[in-house]
């Protein structure tokens, strides 16, 4: 009995000595990096905790790193989803916090989440095939790309290069642009704004034979202008654009929207599969409700990608009369604080709608699976 009771007490001593050993060496005979409670999933080391007496920059700095990070995590925990759970409402509004401190596109902590989720997503749209329904991105501002089973759209993509000139190295850097467009068949530029027309991404698409369509006069004085497509602004007539090489046929309405004055597409995608996908640019003119109204009633559309701060979205809304209404163009950086619209706005634009909504945040994705009608 006593010899049973030796040999097992030599047995677990045995385990643990294994676990410790195991342990030591997977972590390569150095300890792990210190984790900041809640970072979202990068690794990150940090030195010991600091005062940052006299040292303001320093003290704000860390103080959005750890807001960014905690927000991070929970959103990676409570993805896009209906009906949105209270702790993801709670992590986009403290994403408001840090996004409207005025100097936000020049602080570290910022420039590092936004190119951490947008290198993030975009490995994950290299690695993603779709099998039903769509998968919807969210990238910066109003940017989004669309993938079904057979093609996958890019609306307003943007590169974050003129951020990167007006607020100094907010750029996502390296091959980003080039492999973001290579997962894409064809772009929707929405109008001429350098947050919805990218100096990188479009030329970025024409040299790898793929469409880009905008408006009529975009671009109209550089020589890539004769390179893109220009479909009629016609809200009554359907269009046909070809993707990968003529494999696919996309049909399009390109409604005739406004930004005030400035001409703004806003693209009705049907994709081979009969979904239809809806990108507003920056539409904002009350007297496009003449077409806006009567869209819903005349076509079917799954998912309305709205800016959040267009006219009276309600009516909006309404008038596409969509399955799914995601919003866009939340903080965006370069507007001033007072036109940043933070999500909280949107919340309160879209309190009560009778239509379902998705917040998303840069480099999340939602899934959509359309009801069958
Ligand atoms: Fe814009």
């Amino acid at each position: 009995m006593k010899g049973i009771i030796m040999r097992k007490g030599v047995f677990r001593f045995t385990l643990v000595y294994l676990s410790l050993i195991s342990t030591f060496f997977c972590f390569g005979c150095f300890p792990a990096p210190v984790k900041a409670a809640g970072e979202w999933n990068r690794p990150r080391t940090l030195g010991p905790p600091k005062h940052y007496w006299g040292d303001i920059d320093g003290f704000l700095n860390r103080q959005w790193q750890a807001v960014l990070d905690v927000s991070g995590e929970a959103l990676n925990r409570f993805p896009p989803q209906l009906p949105e759970p209270i702790e993801r409402r709670m992590a986009l509004l403290m994403l408001d916090t840090v996004f409207h401190d005025v100097n936000a596109p020049r602080l570290a902590p910022v420039q590092e989440f936004l190119r951490y989720r947008m290198e993030r997503a975009l490995t994950e749209i290299e690695g993603t095939r779709v099998k039903e329904g769509a998968v919807i991105w969210k990238l910066y501002n109003h940017g989004f790309v669309v993938r079904t089973p057979t093609v996958t759209v890019g609306f307003d993509l943007v590169s974050g290069y003129r951020m990167g000139r007006r607020q100094g190295f907010f750029e996502i850097g390296g091959d980003f642009v080039d492999r973001l467009v290579r997962q894409c068949d064809i772009l929707f530029v929405s109008h001429r704004h350098g947050d919805h027309a990218d100096e990188y991404i479009i030329p970025a698409f024409i040299n790898q034979s793929k469409p880009v369509v905008a408006p009529p006069r975009l671009w109209a004085d550089k020589p890539i202008h004769s390179k893109i497509t220009h479909l009629n602004r016609d809200a009554d007539g359907f269009q046909t654009v070809e993707v990968r090489g003529g494999k696919h046929k996309l049909k399009v309405i390109v409604y005739p929207g406004h930004q005030g004055r400035t001409s703004n597409n806003v693209s009705l995608v049907f994709t081979p599969e009969g979904m239809s996908f809806c990108h507003t640019g920056d539409q904002h003119n009350r007297e496009d409700f003449a077409w806006i109204d009567k869209v819903g009633g005349n076509h079917r559309v799954d998912v309305l990608l709205t800016n959040c701060w267009t006219a009276d979205i309600k009516r909006a809304v309404k008038g596409f009369d969509p399955e799914l209404v995601i919003t866009g163009h939340e903080n965006e950086l370069n507007h001033s604080v007072d036109h940043r619209e933070p999500y909280w706005f949107s919340y309160d634009l879209l309190y009560d709608l009778n239509y379902p909504y998705v917040l998303m945040t840069w480099g999340e994705l939602f899934r959509y699976k359309p009801k069958t009608k």
